[in-house]
């Protein structure tokens, strides 16, 4: 079983992708073949800044790497160093209709919100179907809002097997994982580096600490009882915590004396604990780049064996002789 997903290198890795997505791939390294990737060329829609999408493509490595993907184990690359994915995506416009395209959420969310949409964006799930479709993949776990992608991915292959009578692709699946299919901001809106409402995993304890205090709460004072059913905070700290911790903090709720100041502190330190084993491996990997170029440089060239493969058999397929 072939399990694939990709993370856009557009900013600070934040706790939102982690419990949606990152956590799940790290684990499933043992349950398949693990395919992960660094979506370099999806980012080029909002990175316009040639020094920044080269630091955010290391520094998504260096998280990944220091969150435990074995990069012998699974095949870890970026995007474009495998340029094959390009070529696909030209095969597969061919058979995705404009209707499609014009109905996926995260074009239709951009153009609502007054983002002029150029056609890298409008053909985006395009390139993630090649990605998805390019390696046989059979399982893609996402977050809630590339489910539709997914979906998309399966109507293209559809439609391309039937134009060319043959099963030429695998019919992939997303896995959603109920709990963190949509991980809240500190608004309470879905976590997103677009709406600046991200809780950041590795970054200064400051800076942590003053996105974990801007969480949204309603007015309660330290007298009051406070319901924790709604509560920005309650929902972060249901990630990091076990059914006994979560008893104790609903006591704490439901008993006058504290403030939400309190549980933020309590999330704070969670949070804090949590990434702590992770920090040292990371500070090692940032300080010695050529580690890390060395390391994605050989999951590109396991990738590229099945890339250059498959296409072999798509062009023969499709007539490009
Ligand atoms: P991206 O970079 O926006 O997000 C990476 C992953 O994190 C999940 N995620 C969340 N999950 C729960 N709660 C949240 N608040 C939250 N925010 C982000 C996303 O659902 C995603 O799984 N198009 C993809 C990247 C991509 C890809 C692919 C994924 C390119 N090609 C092929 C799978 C297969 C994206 O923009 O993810």
């Amino acid at each position: 079983m072939r399990i694939l997903s990709g993370i856009q290198p557009s900013g600070t890795i934040h706790i939102g992708n982690y419990f949606g997505m990152i956590k799940k791939m790290i684990e499933s390294q043992n349950d398949g073949e693990l395919f992960a990737f660094i979506a370099s060329y999806h980012a080029l829609t909002s990175v316009k800044d040639k020094e920044l999408l080269e630091q955010n493509t290391f520094e998504a490595a260096v998280n990944f790497l220091a969150l435990g993907m074995d990069p012998e184990k699974s095949t870890f690359w970026v995007q474009h160093h495998v340029k094959e994915v390009l070529e696909l995506y030209w095969l597969l416009s061919n058979h995705t209709s404009m209707g499609l395209l014009e109905r996926a959420h995260s074009y239709k969310d951009k153009t609502a919100k007054g983002i002029q949409a150029n056609h890298g964006l409008f053909s985006y799930p395009v390139l993630m179907a090649a990605d998805i479709l390019l390696y046989d993949s059979n399982i893609v776990p996402v977050g809630k809002d590339q489910i539709q992608h997914v979906e998309m991915t399966r109507d293209i292959a559809n439609s391309f097997n039937h134009a060319y009578k043959q099963e030429l692709f695998v019919m992939p699946e997303s896995k959603v994982d109920e709990i963190v299919a949509t991980v809240p901001g500190t608004d309470g809106a879905k976590m997103s580096k677009s709406y600046g409402n991200t809780i950041d995993m590795f970054n200064t304890k400051k800076k942590i600490k003053k996105q974990v205090m801007g969480i949204v709460t309603d007015s309660k004072e330290l007298d009051e009882v406070k319901n924790h059913e709604n509560c920005n905070i309650y929902k972060l700290c249901e990630l990091f915590m076990n059914e006994d911790e979560l008893k104790e903090l609903q006591v704490r709720y439901a008993t006058p004396g504290e403030g939400y100041g309190h549980f933020k502190l309590t999330l704070l330190d969670k949070i804090n604990e949590h990434f702590e084993p992770y920090v040292q491996k990371r500070e090692h990997l940032l300080a010695n780049p050529k580690e890390v170029h060395e390391i994605l440089a050989f999951g590109a060239s396991k990738a590229s064996k099945i890339a250059s493969e498959k296409m072999r058999i798509l062009r023969d397929a499709v007539g490009l002789i």
